[in-house]
Parts: C-alpha cells; structure tokens; sequence
C-alpha cells in the first residue's frame, strides 16, 4: 500500500495533521485493531448530552447540578463531555480516570478558574494557589496537621462540644447546621489561631451563606462583574468585609507581641524565606482566610447530614447509642476512647459518601493530554463528583442505602482508590483531613450520646450544591434528651 512509503509517521503527527477518513484506514494497516481503537477514540469528542443554545449544558446543570452529572454518568458512561458557557468540561466517572488527573499526571492540571477567579476572598491562601509558592506555604502549614498536633486539638474539641451541649435543652427545636457551624468555626479558630470567635459566630455564618451562593451553579448562568453594584454583589462585598475585619483582628492581636505560641498562626507570622522574609500582610490573611473558612464549613455541613441522617435511620442510630453507653457509660468522650468507637466512624464516613460536603472538583489541563482514550484539550477541565462516584452501584452495593455497617474491616481495601475520596486526592488532598475526621468522631459522639433528635414536622431538607453540598434552609430538629441508659 502506498500509505506505507511515508516513513517513521508517529501517531502523534497522524493525529496532528490528517483528517479522520484518511486516518482511520492508515491506522489500521501501521499499527493493527487494537492500536486503531485508542488512536480513533482520540479523533472523536467523548459521548455527552446535546444541550441548548449552541450545544450548552449549563442551563440544565444549574437546574440541578447533582441530578445532572448523575445522570450524564449513568448515560453516557465514565467520560462525558460537557459544555459550560463555551468551555469545554470532562465529567469523569471512573476511579482509574480521578487517579490519572489528581495523581499520576497532576503535574499536567491546575485547579479551576472558577475557584481561582474568587480571589477576593481566599486570595492565593492553600487551596487556590499553585506551584512552587503552593508548594512552599503547604511545608510551612503542614506541621499544624501532624498526627500528634491533631490528638492535642482532640482536648479543644472535646471541650467544646460539651460546653456548646450545655446550652440544648429537651424539647427544645434547633438549626442542627447552624449549631454545627458556630461549633466548627470556634473550634478551628482555637485550635489554630488560639482565637475565641464565639461572639462572631453568627456574622462568619451569615457572610459564608452569601459568599457561597457566589459558587453556586445558578450564578454561574449570568456572571456579572463584582465593580458592578447588584444586590447580589454588595451583599457579598459586606459580607466579604465583616470576614475580613474577623481575620485582621486575629492576625493584628498576634502580631501585638511575636510570641510563639506553637500555634499554627505562630507558625505562619514567624516563618521566613530562605532571605530572611516574612509573609506579607496580604499573605498571611489569605491562608488564615483560607483555613478559617475551609476548615469549618465542611465539618459542620457532615456532621449536619449525620444527624439528620441518623434520625432517618432509627437502627443505625440506637446501635450508635448502645455503642456510646457501652464504652463511655455516660462520661463525656476523649480522644483516647476513638479507637474502641469503631460504629461512629463508620456512621461519619458512610454520612461523607451519601452527602460528601466536597461533591465535585475540577481541574483544568494546562497541557493538552489523553484521558481515557480521548484528548483531553489545553484549557479545558476535568469535573470529578464525589456525589455521582460515592453513589455508583459498581463500587458501593445498594448505593443509596444509609448502611454504616459497610465500613467493617475489608471494605475499604477493597475499593479502588478514587471509588471514595471525600477528602480529594494526590498532593493537593486535604491537609485537614484527620483534623476533620477526629472533630467529626468527637463532636457525634459527645452529642449522640447526650440527645436523640427527630426532625421538625414540615422541615424539608433538601441538599444545596454550592462549592460545598450544605442543607438548603438548614436542618430543623427537635431534641429528646436521653435518659442514662436510653
Ligand atoms: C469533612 C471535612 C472536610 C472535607 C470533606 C474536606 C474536603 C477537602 C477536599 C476535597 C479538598 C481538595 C480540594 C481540591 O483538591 O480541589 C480539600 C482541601 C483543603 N482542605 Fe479540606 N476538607 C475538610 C475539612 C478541612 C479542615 C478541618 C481543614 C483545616 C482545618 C481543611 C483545610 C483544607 C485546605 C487548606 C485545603 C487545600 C489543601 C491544598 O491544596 O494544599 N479542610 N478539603
């Protein structure tokens, strides 16, 4: 055949420079059937729904983002492509495909623009910046997050939940998020600024309601620039300036004398570069903006669902009691007894794969790449869903079932690395995440073993898919307090 005369052609330059017809037959005869299925793939655009005007999918995305990815997975399969205001997304399904983008080949992927155009609150704090001053602030931070700081928290935790207990009463109707969220936020703020932010509670939670709904998938149908005074957008602005003055005031009461208080917050304002340098104002804000924010919001929204989750499922939560009245006989739990706690860490990570507080994470390519067979082009991004993956019969049987019990010994070390990932993955996983589990672990157990909770008639819990899944109006519960025993 003529074809074969052209020489050492790679199958690089034949995807370049020939046109699909002409490659399809080349293909075979150079490089035989199976070569030919990867390479023709690459010349096609995965599977994906038809959308609106012009081929967009956002409309119906911001409808309902959960159910929309969820049924593009179960439609067009692990790699789909979507269309987002004339961008070009990748839905990925499969833990192998999460593997490459977060770990194999990170290297290649940056995170979104969305999440980076929000700089007005998180700045270049951990989880928006990138590369090598990434990098060095994560080995700055990442001693506050070693396994024998998170056991010293443990104590702040612990005490914590009890004193905010001391406030609930039987009968009694509570927002179980919002009290989750005032427990978190003191929580975070002791345990690494040595900051009581009791008084504030309420303004960081009202700012974080307004500066969410910036996130969600609603506003991303019409983006109108933040110089432009809408309601929406003054709103966020006041809100942004009320976290902002919470934080400045943080950092200006450390800053009144530089002494190390071996805290996290020590470590950021005394750290310096290899010239001597400390972070600038501008820098240390962000990254305490950042865990100021990141390191509540999702605590609070798991331990939100748990509850809520619990009172839907009355066997879970009465082998949860009889297992917090064998081990602690009423006393109030330590970090010492979560090892002989093993139901409610399953309760906590079975609550975290129904209702994952991170529900989706993007990456964009920064070089063009193969993902699953396909090119995967420069400036496009890869959507990864906690939501759609944790909820996939081929990993998790009966997925929708509230089942802690699938936790025991085995079950983990059976799924496929990506088939559960809360926590993310790769080098930028969450560097809170045994902070979250432990809190997590604490704060259900010194609550379930003090209040049964039911929820309040016509309370609708519905899930809002911002930047993180949180209850829409909150979750309404009256308490029962539980007798010794009970
Ligand atoms: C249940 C609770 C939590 C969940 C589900 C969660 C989830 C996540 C996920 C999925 C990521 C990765 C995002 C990505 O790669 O795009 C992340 C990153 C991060 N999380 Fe968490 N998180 C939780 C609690 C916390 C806590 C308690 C803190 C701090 C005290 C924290 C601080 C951070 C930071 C700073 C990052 C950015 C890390 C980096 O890029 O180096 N998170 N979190």
């Amino acid at each position: 055949m003529a074809m074969y005369t052209l020489g050492p052609t790679t199958r690089h330059d034949i995807l370049k420079h020939w046109s699909p017809y002409v490659t399809s037959t080349l293909i075979v005869d150079l490089y035989g059937d199976h070569e030919r299925n990867q390479i023709v793939r690459t010349l096609h655009a995965p599977p994906g729904p038809k959308g609106h005007l012009l081929g967009d999918n956002l409309r119906e995305y911001a409808k309902d983002p959960l159910g929309f990815l969820s049924r593009c997975a179960r439609e067009y399969g692990d790699i789909v492509q979507l269309r987002f205001a004339g961008q070009t997304f990748y839905l990925l399904s499969h833990p192998d495909l999460i593997e490459y983008v977060l770990v194999e080949n990170n290297r290649n992927f940056t995170k979104t623009r969305i999440l980076r155009r929000n700089g007005r609150l998180l700045g270049e704090g951990l989880l928006t910046s990138q590369g090598e001053f990434w990098r060095r602030q994560r080995r700055l931070a990442q001693p506050a997050f070693h396994r024998k700081r998170v056991a010293a928290y443990g104590e702040v935790m612990a005490a914590f939940a009890e004193r905010s207990l001391e406030g609930w009463q039987d009968g009694q109707t509570i927002d179980v998020h919002e009290e989750m969220m005032r427990l978190t936020l003191e929580i975070v703020a002791k345990c690494l600024f040595d900051a009581d932010v009791g008084a504030e509670a309420k303004d960081v939670g009202r700012a974080m309601k307004v500066a969410l709904e910036d996130f969600s998938s609603q506003r991303r149908l019409i983006r109108i620039p933040k110089s432009i005074p809408t309601p929406h957008n003054v709103r966020f602005e006041r809100a942004a300036r009320r976290l902002d003055a919470i934080v400045h005031t943080i950092i200006e009461e450390r800053r009144k004398n530089d002494e190390d208080r071996g805290d996290l917050l020590s470590m950021l304002v005394l750290a310096e570069d290899e010239s001597g340098e400390r972070m600038t104002d501008k820098q240390l804000k962000d990254e305490v903006m950042t865990l100021f924010l990141a390191g509540h919001e999702t605590t609070a929204n798991t331990l939100a669902w748990t509850f809520w989750l619990l009172s839907l499922n009355v066997e879970a939560e009465a082998k949860l009691a009889e297992e917090l009245e064998r081990v602690l006989g009423g006393r109030a739990p330590t970090l010492a007894d979560l090892p002989r706690l093993p139901y409610v860490e399953r309760v906590i990570k079975e609550s975290m794969r129904l209702y994952p507080p991170a529900w989706v994470m993007g990456r964009e390519a920064v070089g063009e790449c193969e993902v699953g067979g396909y090119r995967m082009p420069t400036g496009s991004t890869a959507l990864m869903s906690q939501w759609v993956v944790h909820r996939d019969p081929r990993y998790h049987h009966d997925p929708q079932r509230f089942d802690p019990d699938r936790w025991a010994a085995g079950y983990e070390k059976e799924l496929p690395r990506f088939a559960y990932f809360p926590f993310g993955g790769g080098p930028r996983q969450c560097i809170g995440a045994s902070f979250a589990m432990t809190e997590a672990r604490l704060v259900l157990a010194a609550v379930t073993q003090r209040f049964r909770m039911e929820l309040a008639p016509r309370h609708r819990v519905e899930p809002y898919a911002s930047i993180t899944l949180r209850p829409k109006e909150g979750i309404r519960m009256i308490l029962a307090e539980r007798s010794r025993g009970g």
